[in-house]
């Protein structure tokens, strides 16, 4: 029998592209590819990339001339992919500017793959021809895509991601994701379903629900009606084996009073709320076309604590957005204290070909967007490290993820996703455990098991171990 051949799959950007990951290494695996440890040891190499801000877009072409020195390096040829957002967006661009692509397929044919890897494979060595496929077909992938088989969800461990709703309509003026991903659509609920159930029986526990506006979700169920995301949270708590569901990214138009409900009704739903904001300024969110104002912020953050008063929420930022003044800056920060966010990711504005925001007056300097990120950042640290802080003597559940850096030591998530360090046995992985949190770090907390699933007989560990730092007060 002849060697497996073997895939490698790097991936950059945001969860979706995790997940795609993921099918597309299942999608192949049915083909008989199995998973390399590295790039190069791969016969098929598939950057899975990323076009939101330049930074990310351009990576492609540092790994692919990273690729193809190690390439000759070695003296051996392998067949190089690209995916992702990147692809849909640079299509025939790619192979114009980067020497050894053989294929370019985007986010909506990843179905395709072992029909268009096979005739990558037929054009041999003639690289000149590569091939690219992003129109976006009227099938959907999701159809034809393989699920996981059991060892492979094992191997993935006890979370995972699950889209269930793609693409955007919403058109923000800084945005290429309408433009990489697509129109929105939602997938039946009947088919997150199963994916779930599958999931579950893997061994899966917690399920982060996944789209670029996931809250807009509005599949299909069993009678064809459109159904919220909150009944579809609904469902996929009630899975047998599911203890814990988190859905992302969420816009705040689309938080709806059912939704809102669900996390005062759902014990399983988390209590850590991605919450996208951009901007604080009125004048900021109407150039960016953000569909909201401040104030429908305020109102929402209110009502989701009213519904669920131990929430943390987190967001994302951009600062020096066309236009933005010193004012719609301070706004901004004056949001962020106002509200107290538990984590955050924040950007300078990056100008993106083919977006309206690209070609508005008054762009601002490199130097003005990196003050205010500066400023903005340190806000936001100050805001996580209290948050952390608090923490501190507070009990709640973890759930055990994977092996911590020292023997005896595992790593479990909290409902805030922080990560919580513990001293208990491997077995325990996949299990709730109840910790009360006795340190806090900047990376990490940790934390004695007071009890939970592992432990119904009371037996429960004592955690004192070395590498883990004192309490930090903020
Ligand atoms: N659908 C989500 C976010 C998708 S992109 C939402 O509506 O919020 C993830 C984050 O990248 C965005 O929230 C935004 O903060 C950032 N981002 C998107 N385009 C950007 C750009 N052109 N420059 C800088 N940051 C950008
Ligand atoms: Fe981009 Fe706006 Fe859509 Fe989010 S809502 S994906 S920021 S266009
Ligand atoms: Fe990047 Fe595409 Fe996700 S542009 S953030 S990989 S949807």
């Amino acid at each position: 029998m002849s060697e497996p051949r073997k895939l490698y799959v790097r991936s950059f950007g945001c969860q979706m592209n995790v997940y795609d990951a993921q099918r597309m290494t299942d999608t192949l695996a049915r083909e008989g590819f199995v998973e390399a440890e590295t790039a190069e040891d791969a016969d098929l190499v598939i950057l899975n990339t990323c076009h939101i801000r330049e930074k990310a877009a351009e990576k492609v072409y540092s790994e692919l001339g990273r690729l193809r020195v190690a390439q000759e390096e070695a003296g051996r040829r392998q067949m190089i992919a690209v995916a992702g957002c990147v692809a849909q967006a640079e299509g025939g661009e790619i192979l114009k500017r980067a020497r050894g692509v053989d294929l370019v397929v985007g986010p909506q044919s990843y179905h395709k793959l072992p029909e268009l890897i096979a005739d990558a494979e037929r054009r041999g060595g003639n690289r000149r021809a590569g091939i690219v496929e992003t129109e976006f077909p009227v099938e959907d992938k999701f159809d034809f895509l393989a699920p996981p088989t059991r060892a492979a969800i094992a191997k993935r461990g006890p979370t995972a991601f699950v889209t269930v709703q793609e693409g955007c309509d919403k058109f923000c003026t800084f945005c290429v994701v309408p433009y990489t991903r697509g129109t929105e659509v939602s997938r039946p609920v009947a088919k997150i379903l199963d994916e779930v159930m599958r999931l579950a029986d893997g061994g899966v526990r917690e399920v982060t629900l996944i789209g670029q506006n996931v809250n807009a979700y509005h599949g299909a169920d069993a009678g064809g009606r459109p159904s919220g995301l909150a009944e579809l949270v609904r469902r996929v708590a009630e899975v047998p084996g599911i203890a814990r569901v988190r859905y992302t990214t969420s816009h705040p138009r689309d938080m709806d009073d059912d939704l809102i409900a669900a996390h005062r009704d759902l014990p399983a739903l988390m209590p850590y709320l991605h919450l996208p904001v951009q901007s604080g300024s009125n004048r900021i969110l109407a150039a960016m076309n953000r569909k909201h104002d401040r104030e429908l912020f305020f109102e929402t953050v209110e009502k989701v604590r009213a519904a669920r008063p131990d929430i943390a929420f987190s967001s994302d930022f951009i600062v020096g957005f066309p236009g933005e003044t010193d004012e719609d800056f301070a706004d901004t920060m004056d949001l962020v204290e106002k509200v107290g966010f538990a984590g955050a990711f924040s950007f300078k504005y990056s100008s993106r070909p083919g977006t309206p925001a690209a070609t508005m007056d008054a762009q601002l300097s490199e130097d003005v967007k990196s003050q205010r990120i500066y400023a903005l950042q340190a806000l936001l640290d100050r805001q996580k490290a209290a948050f952390d802080a608090a923490c501190h003597g507070r009990r709640f559940e973890i759930l055990l993820e994977k092996p911590g850096r020292f023997p005896g030591q595992l790593i479990g998530r909290s409902p805030y996703l922080q990560s919580v360090v513990v001293e208990a046995p491997r077995e325990a992985i996949g299990t709730l455990a109840m910790v009360e949190v006795r340190g806090v770090s900047t990376k990490s907390l940790s934390g004695d098991i007071i009890g939970g699933e592992f432990y119904a007989d009371g037996a429960v560990g004592h955690t004192h171990f070395p590498g883990q730092s004192e309490t930090v007060e903020a």
